[in-house]
């Protein structure tokens, strides 16, 4: 194994992209004499090793942390990060240079789409994880290359990863929206929240504190931070200090932990709490995903009832009304004032809703979707497990609309009517049979 130590030594040298030009060292081969041609040979044979140790420095994809490198990794190298810088750039000097976190998730798509097509330049990170159907992903992903969006393969928790990125572009933005969603899921694996929720997104800011120039960014929390208050609508100002689920813990961590790093580092930070979320290519998880499915098969559908036998509602959120807020935030998103790591002065700190201000029944989604599908669904109602689940949501957005210029555009009905479209076309033959 000795053999491989100048090797590892040579690897902990930042890949500094421009650094070790190889046509720089070219002029030396013309004042160079040698006359006799065994010394020629011996010169060319080092230059070629030299050039061949060049390209191994050059091409590896960790240089700080060589032995969590394995064959498996599918980033670094020359062409991996030309594709990188491409997706990166933007179209002109006014446009901003986003990394989309889960850019290959439902909200991820949509946002990373509309950033690029007005000229910024995006690139994508996404795990890629099974935690549902990753065929929906890597579709998503070919949607983004057709777009000019590149997603890079890896974790949000891996620092060499990130720091690797950000050697490649300066980036002034992070929309950071890879999580772990769900939450009944929690309750068979906590973890996965904990390394994506907190560990990932502490990753995230220890990065982006100690770059230079600092991002600003833009985090996707959650309208379930809320969680048991009951006073309607929700207000960003109203208490969240009673979850209602792991996911909505780690969430409410997120807030805190963003809070931290702006109060010591001057990051700038925004938090937006999305209200249920839905739209084309959506998430296979959520209830209007999967009981278009099940309605589609003829598989009855649990409507939960609240343990009063009141309705249980959320306030849905069309995806272009949202992907109008996730851009407005970065629009106005203030500079980080710290570099290298030290805070230059107070920085931005904001939290906003984004939903929809209109709270819908699911018995009345359901509605909608059978009229929709032209499908009468079979019902099954069940009072409301405690699961994590809360009874209702809504979203008081007048600090939005204030800032952001937020105001929502589109009912459930139209929305579903896009959804649906989508759902028909993307699993061809899930509809109902015609009859002839
Ligand atoms: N859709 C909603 O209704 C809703 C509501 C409230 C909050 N949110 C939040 O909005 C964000 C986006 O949600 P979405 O609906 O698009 O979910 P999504 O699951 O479709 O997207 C998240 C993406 O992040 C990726 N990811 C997860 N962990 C990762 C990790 N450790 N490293 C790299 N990538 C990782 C996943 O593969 C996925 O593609 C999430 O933070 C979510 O918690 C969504
Ligand atoms: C490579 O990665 C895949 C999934 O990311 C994993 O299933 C597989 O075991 C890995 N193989 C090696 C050799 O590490
Ligand atoms: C996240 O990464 C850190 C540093 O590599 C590691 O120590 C930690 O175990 C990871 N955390 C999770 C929850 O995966
Ligand atoms: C909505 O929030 C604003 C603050 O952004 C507050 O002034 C207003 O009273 C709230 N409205 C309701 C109905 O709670």
């Amino acid at each position: 194994m000795s053999q491989l130590k100048p090797i590892s030594h040579l690897d902990n040298i930042p890949s500094t992209p421009g650094k070790f030009k190889l046509e720089k060292s070219q002029p030396y081969i013309h004042r160079l004499r040698f006359h006799t041609s065994l010394s020629k040979l011996t010169l060319w044979s080092s230059f070629f090793l030299v050039f061949i140790l060049f390209y191994y420095v050059l091409s590896s994809p960790s240089p700080s942390l060589p032995s969590r490198r394995s064959l498996n990794d599918s980033w670094g190298g020359p062409s991996w990060e030309k594709r990188v810088t491409r997706s990166a750039q933007r179209r002109s000097s006014h446009g901003l240079t986003v990394l989309v976190t889960g850019a290959a998730g439902f909200v991820g798509t949509h946002v990373s789409i509309a950033l690029k097509r007005r000229g910024d330049g995006v690139l994508g990170l996404d795990n890629f994880n099974h935690y549902y159907e990753p065929q929906l992903k890597r579709d998503r992903q070919k949607l983004l290359e057709r777009n000019g969006v590149f997603v890079v393969e890896g974790d949000i928790n891996d620092s060499s990863l990130l720091k690797k990125l950000f050697d490649v572009v300066a980036f002034s933005h992070i929309m950071h929206l890879a999580a772990q969603a769900g939450v009944r899921y929690a309750m068979q694996n906590p973890g996965s929240y904990v390394h994506s929720n907190i560990a990932g997104f502490v990753n995230i800011l220890e990065v982006c504190k100690s770059v230079n120039p600092q991002p600003a960014i833009v985090w996707a929390s959650s309208s379930s931070v809320y969680g048991l208050n009951s006073k309607v609508p929700f207000s960003e100002k109203d208490r969240t200090d009673q979850p209602a689920s792991l996911y909505a813990a780690t969430k409410k961590a997120g807030e805190e932990i963003a809070h931290t790093y702006n109060h010591i580092y001057g990051l700038s930070i925004t938090g937006l709490r999305f209200f249920t979320v839905y739209g084309p290519w959506g998430r296979p998880d959520m209830a209007y995903f999967f009981f278009t499915k099940d309605i589609l098969k003829g598989k009855p559908i649990t409507i939960f009832e609240a343990p009063d036998h009141g309705s249980v509602a959320r306030d849905f959120t069309y995806i272009d009304d949202v992907v109008k807020g996730c851009v407005a935030a970065l629009d106005t998103a203030k500079k980080s004032t710290g570099s290298g790591g030290k805070k230059g002065g107070p920085a931005q700190l904001r939290i906003f809703n984004l939903g929809n201000t209109s709270p819908v029944p699911v018995s009345e989604l359901v509605n909608i979707l059978e009229k929709l599908l032209k499908v009468k669904a079979k019902k099954k109602v069940l009072p409301m497990p405690r699961n994590g689940d809360v009874k209702f949501t809504h979203a008081n957005i007048s600090l939005a609309h204030k800032e952001l210029r937020y105001k929502p555009e589109t009912d459930l009905e139209t929305g579903l009517k896009k959804f649906v479209r989508w759902y028909l076309s993307y699993y061809p033959g899930s509809g109902k049979k015609s009859s002839w």
